[in-house]
C-alpha cells in the first residue's frame, strides 16, 4: 500500500476526487492522514465521512506560513501516519524548509492556472484580468519558490468571453479532479522522475 498525506484548508472538493479515484480504480494506495490548518474546512467533514483519520492543527501566530514549531508538528504526524507523499490540495500556506527537507521530492500540490502563468492566489481571476483564451491547471511538485516546482501535469480549458472568476474557476476544477488524481497515482506506481526542471513520466 502506497501511503498519501493531504493537507487542505478548503471545500476539499479534490480530496473527496483523489478518494473517488482511489475506490473506482481500486487502487492500492490509502490516505493515511488528512491535516487541515483550518478548524472549519469542510475538507476535514470529507475526510470522517470516509473514515479516515483527520486532524486539524492550528497554523501558529502567522498568516501565510505555519510557525517552526507547528511545521514540525505537521511533519510529525506525517510521518507517525506512514506519509510517503504529501499532496497539498487547497492549502493556504507556503512550506518551509524542514517540512521541504523531511519529504525531499514527495510534496506535490495542484494550481488553478497553466503554470508558470498565474502564480499566487485567484489564479483564475488573474486569467480573466489578463485576457488570455486559454487557462488551466497545473500538478506540479513543491520546492522553495511559490508554485515554480517541476511539473508534473497540465491541463487546459478555454477562458469564454462571459467567463467570471466562479465560472473559470469551475470549469479549471472539473480539470484538478481528473489530473491530480491521476498524479498520484503516476507517482504511487513509481512512473515518475525528475530530472533538472523536468519531470519524466513512463
Ligand atoms: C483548487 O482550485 C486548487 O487548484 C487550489 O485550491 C483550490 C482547492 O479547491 N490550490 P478544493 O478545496 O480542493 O475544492
Amino acid at each position: 500500500m502506497f501511503t498519501i498525506g493531504v493537507l487542505a484548508s478548503g471545500k476539499g472538493s479534490n480530496l473527496q476526487a483523489i478518494i473517488d479515484y482511489i475506490k473506482e480504480e481500486n487502487l492500492p494506495i490509502k490516505i493515511g492522514v488528512v491535516l487541515s490548518d483550518n478548524p472549519e474546512a469542510y475538507a476535514l467533514e470529507r475526510a470522517k465521512k470516509e473514515g479516515i483519520k483527520s486532524l486539524y492543527i492550528p497554523p501558529g501566530k502567522y498568516k501565510t506560513f505555519l510557525e517552526p514549531d507547528v511545521e514540525k508538528k505537521y511533519v510529525e504526524v506525517l510521518k507517525e501516519n506512514g506519509v510517503e507523499l504529501v499532496c497539498l490540495a487547497g492549502f493556504m500556506r507556503v512550506l518551509k524548509k524542514t517540512f521541504l527537507k523531511s519529504f525531499p521530492q514527495r510534496i506535490i500540490n495542484i494550481h488553478p492556472s497553466l503554470l508558470p502563468a498565474f502564480p499566487g492566489l485567484e489564479a483564475w481571476k488573474q486569467a480573466i484580468d489578463y485576457g488570455v483564451r486559454f487557462s488551466g491547471c497545473t500538478v506540479h511538485f513543491v520546492e522553495e519558490g511559490v508554485d515554480t516546482g517541476p511539473i508534473i501535469l497540465q491541463a487546459v480549458v478555454p477562458v469564454l468571453p462571459d467567463d467570471t472568476p466562479e465560472t473559470l474557476h469551475q470549469r479549471i476544477q472539473e480539470k484538478e479532479h481528473i489530473i491530480y488524481p491521476l498524479a498520484i497515482r503516476l507517482i504511487a506506481e513509481g512512473r515518475v522522475s525528475i530530472s533538472g526542471r523536468k519531470v519524466y513520466i513512463k
